[in-house]
């Protein structure tokens, strides 16, 4: 699969000394959906701002379909790689959600049917089309949070990266973001989700990256990520399998058992 971006020997410092990164290595690959885990202040929201520009290293380098970012503008960067902010009123500013949802994508190009077209498909998608008119700052913090999240997709980036989108979500505002997870990896756009909620991850991406201290101790799929094995790994950024893989792996069942076969084994017991 073509590396979409890859990260060499990346550190970073904040301009106060903190240390946020060090010696990351990581290849993301085309049509890959990634969730990233770590207790906070690990460095997670700090390493996705260096795939846009949003940051840039302080060591090592990062490449982008091949292409150093560094001298890269960012507006330049925004055309591959879009990004929703862990905090959307960081984000928020338009009048309007249609103006919020339409910035972004008319900045890459867009204009008339084209430009609709998305932004219609980005509300439907998070389920705002009923809130086109309404001022941002009247949608509760879930929904400025999608709306956020739908500024991101109306700019159809080929790589489109997620800070922490189900914060705030009830049952069904999750299950709605697993939808637009899934959709987007099956038009083969790179997903990564930076998330706390290790179910969400366990069932929406391929590939678990866990960070800690700044680096990346564990990277594989979410059933190996997830396995009895790395418990004390996970433990040592604060972090646990989700239940369901660890009743699973006492069961029998793997790390990624479905909940039809943990209730069949738990009825058989
Ligand atoms: N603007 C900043 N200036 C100085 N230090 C910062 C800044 N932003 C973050 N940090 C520090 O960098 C480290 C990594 O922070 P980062 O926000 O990347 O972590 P995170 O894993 O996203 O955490 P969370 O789960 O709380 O969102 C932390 O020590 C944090 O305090
Ligand atoms: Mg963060």
């Amino acid at each position: 699969m073509t590396a979409v971006a890859r990260l060499e020997g990346v550190g970073f410092v904040y301009p106060d000394g903190t240390r946020a990164l060090a010696g990351v290595a990581l290849e993301l690959r085309e049509g890959e959906r990634v969730g990233i885990v770590g207790q906070n202040g690990s460095g997670k929201s700090t390493l996705v701002r260096q795939l846009n520009g949003l940051l840039r290293p302080t060591e090592g380098r990062v490449t982008l379909f091949g292409r150093d970012t560094a001298g890269v503008h960012v507006a330049e960067l925004a055309r591959t790689v879009g990004l929703a902010f862990q905090n959307p009123d960081r984000q928020i500013f338009a009048a309007s959600v249609r103006s919020e949802v339409a910035f972004g994508a008319r900045n890459l190009g867009r204009r008339g049917a084209e430009l609709d077209r998305a932004v219609q498909a980005a509300l439907e998608a998070v389920g705002l089309e009923g809130e086109a008119a309404t001022n941002p700052y009247d949608l509760g913090y879930s929904r400025r949070k999608l709306l956020a999240l739908a500024s991101i997709l109306a700019m159809e980036t080929p790589v489109v990266v997620l800070d922490e989108p189900t914060t705030g979500q009830d049952a069904r505002g999750v299950e709605r973001i697993q939808r637009i997870v899934g959709s987007l990896g099956e038009t083969g756009r790179t997903v990564i989700t930076i998330s706390h909620d290790m179910r969400f991850v366990a069932e929406s991406f391929q590939r678990v990256i866990v960070m800690r201290a700044g680096r990346v101790i564990l990277d594989g799929p979410p059933v190996t990520v997830f396995a009895a094995e790395h418990a004390g790994a996970l433990a040592s950024t604060f972090l646990e399998a989700p239940l369901a893989a660890r009743l699973g792996e006492r069961l029998g069942l793997g790390t990624t058992p479905s909940e039809s076969a943990l209730l069949d084994a738990l009825a058989a017991r």
